[in-house]
């Protein structure tokens, strides 16, 4: 197991930097490229842990996919019907994203699955893929009465459901409509709150009619047409746009360190996905996102931010929470610096994330010197702490260990991250940049 120190920066971080490919979206463009009949290019993409798990998957499904170079790949797609059953269990490593999305695009299919993965991910609850897959006449059956991975999967013969999902979770909404391609209905899902929808934008840009007119319901036609051919290729290459959540870390390292000037380029601003910045502004911080346009579908476009003159608690909940629910662990270490106490509730989700994020980030944090309160829920957090380096431990938890690295950048004297291979799951290059851009 890896460990890095980060010692208190000794200046702003200043210019220009262009954060890896959106992990979310990779995951979508690699499930979905093989459906199409014909040759689909991939523009930078993003090549880490998890999303080599589902490519290695989807190659063992049967899906020719080239590495062209690192960022770049071509997908020679064989229509909805080229997938063939695996010889061996995909193995969906530490990635939730890719066992819950490729559960639905197996149970569409008429062979047999099976998913598993690293032992952390054999503790994240699937019943929530279980149920609306078996709905809809997929044959699924999971570990300790159906919630936990491996999952074995017999697809085919599928039909369209009308469903409510008990939690906003857009894995388990892109599950349900990867398999409702297959149905032989349309689908019609309604969303307890907006999750992301970015498997819903890159259908449309296939050719897919999803229907998200009315907010919190999604309509997704079947594209299972007679010929299997309906998936068209994209007018442009799929181009992925930055890794909002990546970039998250950045602009609270810029707000917190004086004299910072940054500008983030080429950022996914996908509303779904922006939470965090409507937080930050609420606590004083001058963040400007100028959106240049779109990819195929996704909004994009620069993110400028300076440091912060004062920053001041803010409470989160409610519909906000999915919009930056993997942000919350980064927004906890600038609330650390906030005047006033910053409360998050709604959040339990963040329980059954690569680690138990509140009990992880609380134990963590306090080991800096922070002050957080654990609740069932979410946190509560005092502000105006000053804190100092420590020994930590990342949990196996990227976004948690580079949320700790930010942390160590205003803490006095030195902190070790211990278990920080797990960042390569997102960020691979983020210490080299850290190295650069702060210290
Ligand atoms: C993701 C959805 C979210 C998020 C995860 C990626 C996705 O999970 O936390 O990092 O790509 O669909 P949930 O769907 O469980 O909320």
């Amino acid at each position: 197991m890896t460990e890095i120190q980060v010692r208190r920066a000794s200046r702003p971080l200043r210019g220009e930097l262009r954060v890896p490919a959106d992990k979310s979206i990779t995951h979508r463009a690699l499930m979905l490229a093989p459906l199409v009949r014909g040759e689909t290019r991939i523009d930078n993409y993003l090549d880490s842990g998890t999303t080599r798990a589902t490519l290695v998957s989807m190659r063992a499904l049967g899906a020719e996919i080239q590495e062209l170079d690192a960022h770049t790949l071509r997908v020679r797609g064989g229509g909805l019907y080229s997938l063939r059953e695996p010889e061996e269990a995909l193995d969906c490593r530490g990635s939730g994203t890719t066992m819950r999305l490729l559960a639905g695009l197996v149970a569409g299919q008429d062979f047999f699955t099976v998913l598993d993965g690293s032992p952390a991910l054999r503790r994240r609850p699937m019943a929530r893929i279980v149920e609306p897959l078996r709905r809809m006449g997929a044959r699924v059956m999971a570990r300790d009465g159906d919630r936990l991975p491996p999952l074995a999967i017999r697809g085919g013969g599928l039909r369209g459901i009308e469903y409510s999902l008990p939690v906003a979770s857009a894995q388990v909404k892109s599950a349900v409509l990867l398999a409702g391609l297959y149905a032989g209905s349309p689908t019609l899902l309604h969303e307890p709150a907006a999750s992301r929808d970015h498997t819903e934008r890159m259908m449309r840009a296939l050719g897919v009619t999803v229907d998200t007119a009315h907010s919190g319901v999604v309509r997704l036609e079947p594209a299972a047409g007679a010929t299997g051919a309906l998936l068209s290729p994209p007018s442009s290459p799929l181009a992925i746009p930055g890794d909002f959540s990546s970039a998250a870390f950045w602009l609270v390292a810029a707000l917190l360190l004086a004299g910072s000037e940054l500008c983030l380029s080429g950022v996914g601003l996908n509303p779904g996905r922006t939470g965090l910045l409507d937080a930050l502004a609420r606590m004083g911080a001058g963040i400007h996102a100028d959106e240049e346009g779109e990819r195929n579908g996704e909004p994009v476009g620069d993110l400028t931010v300076r440091s912060a003159d004062g920053l001041y608690a803010t409470d989160v909940g409610g519909d906000e929470i999915p919009r930056l629910i993997d942000e919350l662990p980064i927004l906890a270490v600038a609330a650390t610096q906030a005047q006033g106490e910053t409360r998050v509730r709604d959040a339990s989700e963040l329980r059954v994330k690569e680690s138990d994020r509140i009990t992880a980030l609380a134990g963590e944090l306090r080991k800096l010197g922070a002050q957080i309160e654990e609740q069932a829920d979410g946190f509560v957090i005092a502000g105006s702490t000053l804190l100092r380096g420590a020994r930590v431990r990342a949990h196996g938890d990227h976004r948690l260990a580079m949320s700790l690295a930010i942390a160590g950048l205003v803490a006095s004297g030195e902190t070790v991250i211990e278990g920080w291979d797990c960042v390569a799951d997102s960020y691979p290059n983020f210490e080299q940049l850290l190295g650069q851009l702060a210290v």
